[in-house]
């Protein structure tokens, strides 16, 4: 059987395969070499792999967490008015089913639902939104954490495309404050800071179902919208891989274009570490998708290794 190191080193060459992201100028400077993993259970067990202390922006990941904030603050019923539950198997920023009949975004994972999602966070001002999203964040990660201007700012100025998703979405009725307020809250959100570990915090919240004794009041959610949360990573989660990851993975996952992953895994065993795990992966180097082309390795592998195959 091939152990956890055996798999990172394997997953360590294969960084050569991608490229880092570099529409957006502030990611470009990556590492395109740099590969960590962290695997959390609960009680703060956690195995590293590589440099864990090295930051990272949330990107996508953080659809994931936006979602459940507007869906708790709202409900799954409103919240469907405004995006559908719907895979694509098209890229991120596609602006081309925004034309489709109903007009309306397929699924908080894509760029036209997560701005039509930041539009609709609790609060009237664009402070208000980012921090309803921030305080859920460090609620779960027992700690504070900041946005990245640098990557914001770049963000903003090159935010051609997510500009006219957001003016298709607001002349269709499906946004539900103006374009740059909308854009601003969803650049902000991507431009989180975490490290690997955090994203393994984040994954573990979803393996226990948000049950957490350390968890405060702030990480509340129904556990509908949990689970719905999970459903849309295993269904639109690794952009349009997903049904490749779903298939020869198993397990739901969510993936940013600066290289994060966060995948979930209910009751199994990993070495040391037994019960609901979290895993979060860093490997800037992606493919032409946006998946952590490392990261989409160690993954395949270790499901297979050690039968983490939930469906
Ligand atoms: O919208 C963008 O360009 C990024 N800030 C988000 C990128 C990302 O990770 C891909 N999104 N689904």
């Amino acid at each position: 059987m091939k152990t956890l190191q055996d798999i990172y080193e394997q997953s360590l060459t294969v960084t050569k395969e991608g490229k880092v992201a570099t529409y957006i100028p502030a990611l470009a400077a990556a590492s395109s070499d740099h590969f960590s993993v962290s695997i959390c259970a609960k009680n703060n067990k956690e195995i590293q792999l590589g440099d864990c202390h090295a930051t990272l922006t949330l990107q996508s990941v953080v659809k994931v967490i936006s979602f459940m904030v507007a869906a708790n603050h709202h409900s799954m019923d409103e919240i469907m008015k405004y995006v559908d539950v719907e895979p694509t198997g098209d890229s991120f920023n596609s602006i081309v089913r925004l034309e489709s009949d109903k007009k309306k975004p397929f699924n908080p994972m894509i760029n036209a639902g997560a701005i039509t999602i930041a539009s609709l966070l609790p609060g009237e001002s664009l402070h208000d939104k980012v921090k309803s999203v921030t305080e859920f964040l460090e609620a779960i990660l027992q700690k504070q954490v900041h946005i990245n201007n640098e990557v914001y700012l770049s963000e903003y100025h090159s935010a051609d495309y997510n500009r006219a998703i957001a003016y298709i979405l607001k002349a269709n009725g499906f946004l539900s404050s103006d374009v740059e307020d909308a854009l601003q809250v969803y650049l902000q959100l991507c431009s989180i800071v975490v490290t690997v570990s955090d994203l393994a915090k984040i994954a573990l919240y979803f393996a226990t179902d948000g049950n957490n004794e350390y968890y405060s009041e702030k990480a509340k959610s129904s556990l509908e919208v949990i689970q719905v949360a999970k459903a849309l990573m295993l269904t639109c989660g690794m952009y349009n891989a997903s049904g490749k990851f779903a298939a020869f993975v198993g397990m739901p996952a969510k993936s940013g274009v600066s290289g994060a992953i966060i995948a979930v895994v209910k009751n199994s065993k990993i070495e040391g570490l037994q019960g609901p795990m979290g895993i979060g992966l860093y490997g800037p180097s992606i493919d032409s998708v946006g998946n952590s082309v490392a990261g989409i390795h160690f993954l395949t592998k270790l499901s297979k290794e050690y039968d983490l195959f939930c469906l």
